[in-house]
């Protein structure tokens, strides 16, 4: 973060533009705090309708110093037999494969920041080491569901970004590293509903209905790229870099509240995850946005009632609209609502470091600034 501040005040005039940037992106968020929520544009309205959701949460795993000072995320530590999981080998998920100091996962070369979800390539005991971590809320209802993610190249891992109940109502993003084609540019990603009838084939969703694999256009292993699924009443969309990938409807679709989760693992079964890997491979991923309504209804209360007593003059200033991330800000992740995790810089705390190394130096044209700034946003000009 530093370079970038650096980077970007060449000039006297670029650094002015900068505050002044700062202080109304301030002043916006002044006027639009999203107290009544968080909107996306609804798939079933031609006339710009909005769904929009009361609660959310936010990381910036890029921000994150240490995994353990998370309010959101819990590293799991369980092991699952290779009978239970259906595999050749057993699985060990362990909390030391999650760290957000990845540099200790990574080979030479890598400027990568962001949590690292790894698989070992060493077995112990017959168990294939293995990583994951589980949002602490599990009433994640209706809502939008994002991870800017960078996936493994090393063969024979599945990494998995889905929203969970039971084994009959779970949502998944999955990739199987064994799938990808780089020589011919085939990058398949598998969107599965289990459902009862896929427990009735044996956790197999092929065939089912309720699984699609599509094919994406761009190497998952590359870059950092957005996975979305949005979980709405009746139908279940799911999105990479904010373009709809597949659509499902039907009963396969949950109903009630889950936990989301990020894993890493491999155990050896040729017809899913593949593998085990021969080396030691990285799931990376960068930043989780959850957008949702709590399917706890008190909390779901709390937050309709924190919006009818903001006080504010018109509901929809107070609803945020989401913005959609491209593959060119999914390094980043592009806005970020807050409040944001402890440890963690953010949205908020960047302008505010800004401010502070500016007015070092250039007190006098910043006050100036300030005042005419502030009278702007007083007088509603912005
Ligand atoms: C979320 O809850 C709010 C408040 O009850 C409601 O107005 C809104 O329609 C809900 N959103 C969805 C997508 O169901
Ligand atoms: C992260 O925090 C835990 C618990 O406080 C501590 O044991 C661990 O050493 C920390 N990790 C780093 C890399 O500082
Ligand atoms: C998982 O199994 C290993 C032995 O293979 C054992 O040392 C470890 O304690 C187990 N972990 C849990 C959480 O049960
Ligand atoms: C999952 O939860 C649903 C809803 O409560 C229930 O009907 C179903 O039987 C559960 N499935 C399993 C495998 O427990
Ligand atoms: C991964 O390994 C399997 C088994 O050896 C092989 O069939 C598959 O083509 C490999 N995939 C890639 C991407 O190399
Ligand atoms: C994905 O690409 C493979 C190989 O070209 C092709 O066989 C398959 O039909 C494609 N899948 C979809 C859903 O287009
Ligand atoms: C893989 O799928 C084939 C065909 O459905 C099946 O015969 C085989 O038992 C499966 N292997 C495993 C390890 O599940
Ligand atoms: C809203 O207005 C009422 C009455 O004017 C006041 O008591 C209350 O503190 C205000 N709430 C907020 C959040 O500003």
């Amino acid at each position: 973060m530093e370079s970038r501040i650096t980077a970007s005040r060449r000039t006297a005039l670029g650094r002015m533009v900068l505050t002044v940037s700062a202080l109304l992106l301030l002043c916006r968020s002044a006027v639009a705090s999203c107290e009544c929520g968080y909107s996306i544009a609804d798939p079933d309205s031609d006339a710009g309708g909005t769904l929009v959701f009361t609660d959310m949460f936010e990381t910036d795993f890029t921000k994150l110093d240490n995994i353990t000072l998370s309010r959101h995320w819990e590293r799991m530590e369980f092991n699952v037999s290779a009978e239970d999981g259906r595999g050749k080998y057993g699985k060990r998920f362990m909390r030391d494969n999650i760290d957000t100091q990845i540099s200790r996962f990574q080979e030479d070369g890598s400027d990568d920041a962001g949590l690292g979800l790894r698989v070992g390539g060493e077995l112990t005991d017959e168990a294939v080491p293995a990583a994951e971590l589980d949002s602490y809320r599990s009433d994640l209802h209706w809502g939008s569901y994002r991870a800017g993610m960078k996936t493994t190249g090393v063969n024979g891992t599945c990494a998995a970004f889905f929203w969970y109940f039971n084994d009959t109502q779970e949502i998944d993003i999955e990739f199987l590293s064994r799938e990808s084609d780089s020589e011919n540019d085939i990058y398949p990603l598998n969107l599965v509903l289990q459902t009862p009838e896929s427990k009735q084939a044996g956790y197999d969703a092929i065939g089912t209905g309720s699984y699609r694999r599509v094919n994406l256009t761009f190497d998952p292993s590359a870059a950092f790229h957005e996975y979305r699924f949005d979980y709405l009443g009746d139908r279940v969309l799911f999105y990479a870099d904010s373009k709809l990938l597949a659509d499902m409807r039907g009963k396969g679709v949950p109903s009630v509240g889950g936990h989301l989760i990020l894993s890493h693992w491999s155990n050896g079964n040729g017809n899913w995850s593949g593998g085990p890997p021969e080396k030691d491979a990285l799931l990376t991923v960068n930043y989780v946005k959850a957008y949702f309504n709590s399917s706890d209804p008190d909390v779901l209360s709390e937050k309709v009632e924190a919006c009818s007593s903001s006080n504010t003059t018109d509901t929809e200033d107070a609803v945020c609209a989401i913005p959609k991330v491209t593959a060119d800000d999914a390094r980043t992740g592009g806005r970020f609502f807050g409040p944001m995790e402890d440890g963690e810089g953010g949205e908020g705390r960047a302008i505010d470091e800004e401010d502070g190394a500016s007015s070092v130096v250039w007190g006098v044209p910043i006050a100036l600034v300030t005042v005419v700034s502030v009278a702007m946003c007083l007088m509603g000009a912005v």
